[in-house]
C-alpha cells in the first residue's frame, strides 16, 4: 500500500502536470493499493483526471472531523464517503501538533469512520521521546485509541516518527521493522477482535531509500509526503514496491 499525503500543497495546474508525470513513469502492475490524499478542495479535480480511468488509484481525505453540523471549516465522514473517498488519514502528527488534536478526538474519528472506509491511523514519537528511549511507551499510548474497538481489515497504522517527517532523517530499516512488529502486536492484543493491521512507514521516504524499507518483513508500504508531490517520484516509489523498476 503506497499512499501520497499532499498536505496543504497543490493546484489545478499541479494536478495536470503531476498526472502526466505519473502516467509516463508508472509501470502498470496490479499489486500495490495506490492512494492519493489531496487537499479536500481538489478531491473532485483528481477524481475527474484521466488518471482515474487509466490506473486503479484510490482518492482519500487527509482527515475528517468528529461530527457534522455547526463546525466551520470541518469536513464530515459522510461527505468524504459521498465523494467516494476510499480512505482517510487520521491522527497525523501535524494535526496533533498544529491543531492540538487529542487522542480522545482521534478515537471519536476512528469510531466514525473505521467501519465505513479504510482508516490510516498515524502514530509516532518526537525526537526527544526517541532520544529518551520512550518510543514504545508513546506508541502504546497513541494506540490506546483502538483499545476494545472492533476493527476489520480497514484499519491501517502508519508509523511516522515526528523527527523523520520532512527532515531527510529516518530510523534504520531494521529499527522500523522492529517497531512495526511491536505496533502489530499491540493492536492485536488490545483491539476487541484481535485485529492484525497493515503497518506503513512514513517519514522522508524517497526513491533512494524506499527499497531498503520495503524489503523488511513487517513493512507493508509507505505514507509519503514531500516525494509524493512529484508524479514521477511517486510513480517510481510504487514501481520499487511492485518490483517493476
Ligand atoms: P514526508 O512526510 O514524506 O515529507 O517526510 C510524510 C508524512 O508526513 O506523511
Amino acid at each position: 500500500m503506497i499512499v501520497a499525503n499532499w498536505k496543504c500543497n497543490g493546484s489545478k495546474a499541479m494536478i495536470n502536470e503531476w498526472t502526466n508525470n505519473f502516467l509516463t513513469n508508472y509501470v502498470e502492475m496490479n499489486k500495490a493499493f495506490i492512494g492519493i490524499a489531496p487537499p479536500s478542495i481538489y478531491i473532485e479535480s483528481l477524481l475527474e483526471t484521466e488518471l482515474n480511468k487509466l490506473v486503479e488509484i484510490n482518492i482519500g481525505s487527509q482527515d475528517i472531523d468528529i461530527s457534522s453540523g455547526a463546525r466551520t471549516g470541518a469536513i464530515s465522514s459522510d461527505m468524504i464517503l459521498d465523494f467516494d473517498c476510499k480512505f482517510s488519514i487520521i491522527g497525523h502528527s501535524e494535526r496533533r501538533q498544529l491543531f492540538n488534536e487529542t487522542n480522545e478526538e482521534i478515537k471519536q474519528k476512528i469510531l466514525k469512520i473505521a467501519k465505513k472506509t479504510i482508516t490510516i491511523l498515524c502514530v509516532g514519537e518526537t525526537e526527544e521521546e526517541n532520544k529518551n528511549d520512550q518510543t514504545r511507551d508513546i506508541l502504546k499510548k497513541q494506540l490506546e485509541v483502538v483499545r476494545d474497538i472492533e476493527l476489520n481489515n480497514s484499519l491501517v497504522i502508519a508509523y511516522e516518527p515526528v523527527w523523520a517527517i520532512g527532515t531527510g532523517n529516518t530510523p534504520t530499516p531494521n529499527n522500523i521493522n522492529e517497531i512495526h512488529k511491536f505496533i502489530k502486536d499491540v493492536v492485536q492484543s488490545t483491539s476487541y477482535n484481535s485485529a492484525y493491521p497493515m503497518v506503513l512507514y512514513g517519514g522522508s521516504v524517497n526513491q533512494e531509500n524506499a527499497k531498503s524499507f520495503f524489503k523488511e518483513e513487517f513493512v507493508d508500504g509507505a505514507l509519503i509526503g514531500g516525494a509524493s508531490l512529484d508524479g514521477k517520484k511517486f510513480a517510481n516509489i510504487i514501481n520499487i514496491f511492485n518490483g517493476t523498476n
